[in-house]
């Protein structure tokens, strides 16, 4: 058997155990899930009855081209529908982009910390990175800038960063956008957008007009709780576009994503429900790890970065001693941010029972 060499670069991603082994081997009465950034609600009552009815016709293919779900989304975002396209999740179309853009010769550059996928990508296709250092764990720009090289032919940002919460103005990004030759193309990761509430903030899809060499990447795993059936979009001029389309499977978005996520469309008060919850609980959440002296990153996304530095445990424990208090976060020395851990913002009663645990770790008692 003769493996690619590149697969000696790579490491397979591994979800923990089970949710029923951890309950069991903690004794746990219940676990809140806060570690994957997914929305504490599942999809819209809505969605429930829509795929429920599409589950009669599943001995066809779907539809390779989301053409329901291409006109709404097109409609809704006032570009034309040769702008989209659509992936198994918004990773599928990163993966594309990386096939696409990446090789052994040319460069990547994002920052970090970041979603972990962005280097994953670039060894996946040989390809060289700089994972850029931010300072302060703060967006700097004029880094990710100096780092650009005559071979890079990809800059990825992710806006609002996983897993610092931070996020670029309009402003700032157009400014960005300014600095980038037209050979390198930037990748905006907005997975998390729909949290965004500030008031600067503004729709970047007919930004796309404007920078043939921008691609805005969506989710709809995180605010519309459709995670588990794996579907995101990606809005770039036609050549990029074309250039995904050749790559993908012909039908690489199931039936049941495209009814959830076109039905997920229809109902923007419910999505603004959601963001709302996420706003009141950010604010909440931060303003009471203040009070207990623990530090928290200042963010526009559903979950928060949260110092561990200064607790009853080594800061590398702090994943396991939340753990064995039935809360599932994730640890920061894994995604580049050693000393702090992301938590998600979920329900209320799910985030008072980390901010319990977390106080009984920084010594404010059960
Ligand atoms: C920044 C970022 N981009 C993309 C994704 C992938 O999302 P999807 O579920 O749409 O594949 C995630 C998932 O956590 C993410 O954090």
């Amino acid at each position: 058997m003769k493996l690619n060499p590149v697969l000696e670069r790579l490491t397979p991603y591994r979800a923990g155990p089970p949710l029923a082994t951890v309950q069991k081997r903690y004794n746990l009465a219940q676990i809140a899930r806060l570690s994957a950034n997914e929305s504490a609600d599942g999809p819209f009552p809505e969605v429930v009855d829509a795929l429920k009815e599409a589950l009669d016709g599943l001995n066809r293919y779907p539809d390779g081209w989301c053409a329901d779900l291409r006109e709404t989304l097109a409609a809704q975002l006032d570009i034309p529908e040769s702008c989209l396209v659509f992936g198994n999740g918004s990773c599928e179309l990163l993966m594309l982009l990386g096939e696409a853009f990446l090789g052994p010769d040319r460069h990547s550059v994002f920052p970090l910390p970041s979603f972990v996928m962005y280097k994953a990508i670039a060894a996946a296709n040989s390809a060289p990175f700089t994972a850029v250092a931010q300072p302060e764990l703060r967006y700097d720009t004029d880094a990710l800038i100096a780092a650009l090289r005559e071979e890079t032919t990809l800059l990825t940002i992710c806006n609002p960063n996983n897993p610092t919460g931070g996020y670029l103005e309009p402003r700032q990004l157009r400014s960005l956008l300014d600095r980038v030759s037209e050979h390198t193309v930037v990748i905006l990761d907005e997975a998390y957008g729909e949290f965004v509430t500030a008031a600067a903030d503004q729709d970047t899809a007919p930004w796309v007009a404007d920078y043939p060499n921008l691609v805005v990447l969506r989710s709809f795993s995180k605010i519309y709780g459709l995670a588990g059936l794996r579907i995101g979009y990606g809005i770039a001029c036609p050549e990029i576009i074309d250039a995904l389309d050749k790559l993908r499977q012909p039908f690489n978005v199931g039936t049941l994503p495209q009814v959830a996520a076109l039905e997920s469309l229809r109902h923007p008060a419910r999505m603004e429900e959601r963001r709302v919850h996420v706003d009141r609980e950010r604010r909440r959440m931060s303003a009471e790890l203040d009070r207990i002296g623990v530090g928290v990153l200042s963010s526009q996304a559903n979950f928060l970065l949260v110092n561990v530095e200064g607790l009853a445990v080594p800061g590398e424990e702090a994943a396991q001693a939340l753990l064995e208090r039935g809360v599932m976060i994730r640890s920061g020395y894994a995604m580049g941010c050693p000393g702090w851990i992301r938590v998600t913002i979920g329900k209320v009663n799910e985030n008072e029972h980390f901010l319990a645990a977390l106080a009984e770790l920084r010594g404010f008692g059960g």
